[in-house]
């Protein structure tokens, strides 16, 4: 008897079988770890005794162990967050509050000066991580992703010197100190030697395999050593050695499209480089957003970045060898033979889904020293196989290396720097599997399963993606016109995160049973208690539960009726059972959640609140709403989610 997948029951107007060899290998996949984690509850006798994988298995399932306690919350479309009953929250800090000496407070009337934003809290937190300093001390690294131009700007326009430099200046990362609040929650600790803000104009040292490439090399930095800044940072991740990783995705609209530059170069077109104009004005301050000026500046954006959060001074590095694309989050784990594996997702419709292995093995003892694994290994792209309409299959990885896979240069591709600049083209040159938007990418801490959100793609079945592709509604991506998303999980072969073999299933198809038909109503995990579009940030916390934060349509109209404001979501990944958490107030997204060292208090992030000009006046009341980082805890001090 194993665990089965097929959550209870199939679901009834759905004739496609959840149940799959996937449980197979799940059975295999689960780890050792895992069983006895779980069976120590029942004490290892019954462990010793249950002789067979099978046994073991069984008497786990016997087992509560209360992975989610807590009593869920119905949808709603109210201006403020709600959590479960025994719950509470505190604002921990918000858009535009001072860090540093000499800022001043939020201004409403004019939402802040250049002067003002630079020693502020920047705009729109998203990802971020916690690293304890003591118990009741730690440094929150927290990505700003981007302005609203409207919002930041009273006039709702970038006009000034000053308005351009502060929007600019709003964007980055936000590295903090904070501390227990008694037993409320934690608060900002203002003008600790910590306390930093990494901007667009931040000097970073490039490294990796494109350092010194050609394709880097501007006027101002002829050696392709030295980047200038960070933007668009979107979900982050952690290395073991305690640097923080943030994540750069929608870099692109900073670039305007200029006069000459009418018929775009290809390179361009496949990252959206000179499309859009967001309006933010930095090519009339700064001529690196020129295009003309400096048409090699595009490609020193899209990466991940590595921070080292407790060292103020330290140069950010920019790691060319995880590849350049939209980056979503970057997931990082050790492998069982100690190389370093990097998950991460291209967040744009029909773009992949990518790994980094490191050619070398992670050695605990060299300390922050092993951020130099980061600098050669292999980037990786993933192709699923046909799955005969079922929601699982197999998958494979495909070695992005210069000289394999056709990736030759009679085929376009220079050099192996040339692959990691325009991983884009490289990945689609070897037909990989096109995705439905591949947002944050997850690791069970217990086991070698890893999730990632699929958030959504309206135009799956529709349209080709930028690198001119169709994109087949097959595989994990089982669904045309695709509103509401999906999370998709896999097992590499013998756990080994470094191979290329893997098995897959679809963990849950998000959906509507009130109002949609056949797989639009959702797997049998999703029920008019639970339903939500538009997974974004997952992250796993200590104990194996599974966070899930959306970031779609809160209308609740239409599709989206009975869905609410943006949620943030808990899953059992053994039952596949899913319960709502919280509820986001009106206009915002929920995003980047991390845990304090015993899991008694949650971070996350409640982004753009207000956003399409919806009546939103979080988190004070005041007449301009304001991204905050948001601290959940238990009444009782309890670990969050139990
Ligand atoms: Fe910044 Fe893909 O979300
Ligand atoms: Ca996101």
């Amino acid at each position: 008897m194993g665990i089965k997948f097929s959550f209870g029951k199939k679901h009834p107007d759905c004739d496609r079988e959840l149940q799959s060899d996937f449980e197979k290998i799940i059975e295999k996949g689960l780890s050792r770890r895992d069983f006895i984690k779980q069976t120590s509850v029942i004490g290892m006798a019954s462990f010793a005794s249950a002789s067979t994988l099978g046994g073991a298995l069984a008497a786990t399932q016997d087992v509560n162990t209360n992975l989610m306690g807590f009593r869920p919350v119905p949808a709603n479309s109210l201006d403020t967050v709600t959590v479960p009953e025994g719950y509470s929250y505190n604002i921990l800090v918000s858009w535009g509050d001072p860090i540093m000496p000499g800022g001043v407070s939020f201004d409403n009337a004019t939402r802040g000066t250049a002067q003002s934003q630079a020693l502020a809290f920047g705009d729109n937190n998203d990802g971020m991580e916690l690293y304890h300093l003591a118990e009741n001390r730690a440094i929150l690294a927290v990505n700003n992703e981007y302005t609203d131009i409207q919002r930041i700007m009273p006039g709702g326009e970038a006009v000034t010197i000053d308005d351009i430099n502060k929007g600019r200046l709003a964007h980055g990362v936000s590295i903090i100190e904070i501390e227990r609040d008694g037993n409320r929650g934690w608060r900002l600790v203002r003008d600790s030697r910590y306390n930093r803000r990494i901007t667009p104009d931040t000097e970073m040292e490039i490294t990796g395999i494109a350092r010194g490439s050609d394709l880097l090399k501007t006027s101002y930095d002829p050696s392709a050593a030295m980047a200038r800044g960070t933007w668009s940072n979107c979900g982050a991740g952690r290395t073991p050695w305690g640097t923080y990783l943030t994540c750069e995705e929608n870099f692109d609209g900073y670039f305007p499209k200029t006069k000459e530059l009418d018929n775009l170069p290809d390179e361009y077109k496949r990252y959206g480089v000179g499309e859009k104009d967001w309006g933010h004005n930095w090519q009339k301050e700064d001529k690196r957003f020129d295009i003309n000026a400096e048409p090699n500046e595009p490609n020193r954006a899209g990466y991940v970045v590595e921070i080292d959060p407790a060292e103020p001074n330290s140069t950010p590095r920019k790691l060319t060898s995880l590849g350049r694309f939209k980056h979503e989050n970057a997931e990082c784990i050790v492998n069982a033979d100690g190389r370093i594996v990097v998950y991460m997702g291209d967040d744009e419709r029909g773009e992949y889904l990518y790994k980094f292995v490191s050619n070398r093995r992670y050695d605990p003892a060299r300390g922050k020293a092993n951020s130099e694994l980061f600098e050669q290994g292999t980037l990786y792209v993933a192709k699923f196989h046909e799955s005969d309409g079922r929601l699982s299959g197999r998958g494979e990885w495909i070695a992005l290396v210069h000289g394999r896979n056709g990736l030759t240069r009679a085929n376009g591709f220079e050099d192996q720097a040339h692959i990691q600049v325009f991983a884009r083209n490289a990945a689609t040159f070897v037909e990989a599997t096109t995705m439905d938007r591949p947002e944050w990418v997850a690791a069970h801490p217990h086991n070698s399963s890893v999730y990632v959100a699929l958030t959504n793609n309206k135009n799956r079945g529709k349209k080709k993606n930028r690198g001119g592709i169709e994109q087949v509604v097959s595989g994990p991506n089982p669904r045309a016109e695709n509103n509401y998303g999906q999370i998709l999980r896999w097992i590499p072969d013998e756990d080994d995160h470094a191979g290329t073999e893997f098995s897959w299933n679809l963990f849950v198809v998000a959906g509507n049973p009130l109002v949609k038909e056949g797989l639009y109503k959702g797997t049998a995990n999703i029920n008019p208690d639970n339903m939500f579009n538009s997974p974004d940030g997952i992250k796993f916390d200590n104990h194996g539960r599974l966070w899930i934060q959306t970031a779609g349509e809160f209308s609740n109209e239409g599709d989206y009726e009975g869905m609410g404001n943006n949620q943030m979501l808990c899953a059992d990944p053994l039952t596949g059972e899913i319960k709502r958490f919280l509820v986001g107030p009106v206009g915002c997204e929920v995003t980047g959640a991390t845990f304090s060292e015993k899991g008694t208090e949650m971070f996350i992030g409640i982004q753009h609140p207000g956003e399409d000009n919806t009546a939103s006046t979080f988190p004070y009341g005041e007449s301009v709403p304001r991204s905050s980082v948001v601290v959940i805890y238990k009444d009782d001090g309890g670990v969050v989610g139990t």
